[in-house]
């Protein structure tokens, strides 16, 4: 099998809890089963949620088939790869060890390249590779993006989410600048969406700020669902339970929407830091409280 190219996505977030490893294994899910495309996902968390949620935990060597381990030897995703519970989906698994990463790696100019090494060649065997990532800006996330031909940013509709994402899009231009100027913005994805004021107002100021600062905003969001908590207890994909329609219906129309979106492509579009209320002129404190003042404006 040949590719010209595969799609290499990394999921992050600066705040934790928003639903990027949640994201990784139901957009991995569907583009196996429902697209028919090959997947690998890497999970470059220790905690190992996606490895888990995939069906890989029972599968692979802890000792010898980690992201870990491939990292440390400078092993090729082929190694390391296994199969976790579905067709089409390989899973790249982490344990407590990848802890270990940022002491080993940080203070190494080659560092930022040990995903580039890792994913060479992944072309001729998957169409996508999804990278689950830490809450953190450490050196496996600069490395996955380094790596990526985009990124995607999950995040709640809150306040409280804004700086997590504006963090990470900060990053993710440095990146850009000194080591991958492939690096493409696919936006924000709106993840535990509830039809309520606060959510539905925080929508329209961050539509609003994301259009001046030229990052995409999916159009596609996905909302709170209690099958998510039921999928995380089964450990699977929530759109593979029988009778999740409506987060597998959310899920669908946002993979159709990264599909078209990679399959586009076009140039990198910076994003305007300034608008984001990081640099310069806009004062990032005003901005917190037009939103405040924009969601308190709506009756509760
Ligand atoms: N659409 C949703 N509806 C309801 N709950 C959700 C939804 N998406 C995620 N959650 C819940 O939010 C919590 C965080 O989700 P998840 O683990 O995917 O976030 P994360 O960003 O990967 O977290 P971390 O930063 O710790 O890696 C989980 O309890 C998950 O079940
Ligand atoms: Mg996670």
């Amino acid at each position: 099998m040949s590719r010209d190219t595969s799609h290499i996505i990394t999921l992050a977030n600066i705040k934790g809890g928003v639903g990027k490893t949640t994201a990784v294994v139901n957009i991995a899910y569907l583009l196996a089963t429902e697209f028919n495309k090959k997947v690998l996902v890497i999970d470059s968390d220790d905690q190992g949620n996606a490895t888990k949620a995939l069906g890989a935990r029972e599968h692979f060597d802890p000792q010898t088939e980690t992201l870990w381990y491939a990292l440390n030897h400078k092993k090729s995703y082929k190694h390391v790869m296994v199969e976790g519970g579905y067709d089409n989906i390989w899973v790249v698994p982490s344990t407590k060890d990848l802890k270990g990463a940022q002491i080993a790696f940080g203070q190494s100019a080659r560092g930022i390249k040990m995903f580039q090494r890792l994913l060479k060649g992944v072309e001729d065997d998957f169409d996508y590779v999804l990278i689950d990532t830490k809450p953190q800006i450490n050196i496996l996330l600069q490395s996955a993006l380094a790596a990526s031909t985009w990124f995607l940013i999950p995040s709640f509709p809150e306040p409280d989410s804004y700086d997590g994402f504006v963090d990470l899009l900060t990053e993710c231009d440095e990146i850009v600048e000194d080591a991958n100027d492939q690096l493409h913005c696919l936006g924000v994805l709106l993840t535990s969406v509830k039809k309520i004021p606060a959510h539905e107002a925080y929508i329209r100021f961050i539509q609003k700020h994301m259009k001046q600062a030229h990052v995409p905003l999916l159009k596609a969001t996905i909302r709170s669902s209690n099958a998510i908590a039921t999928g995380s207890l089964h450990s699977c994909p929530a759109v593979s339970l029988p009778g999740a329609y409506a987060i597998r219906e959310d899920y669908i129309k946002v993979v159709r929407s990264i599909i078209r979106t990679v399959n586009k492509g076009g140039p990198v579009v910076r994003p305007d830091l300034e608008a984001l209320g990081v640099l310069g002129s806009t004062d990032s404190g005003l901005m917190e409280l037009e939103i405040k003042q924009n969601i308190e404006s709506v009756t509760i």
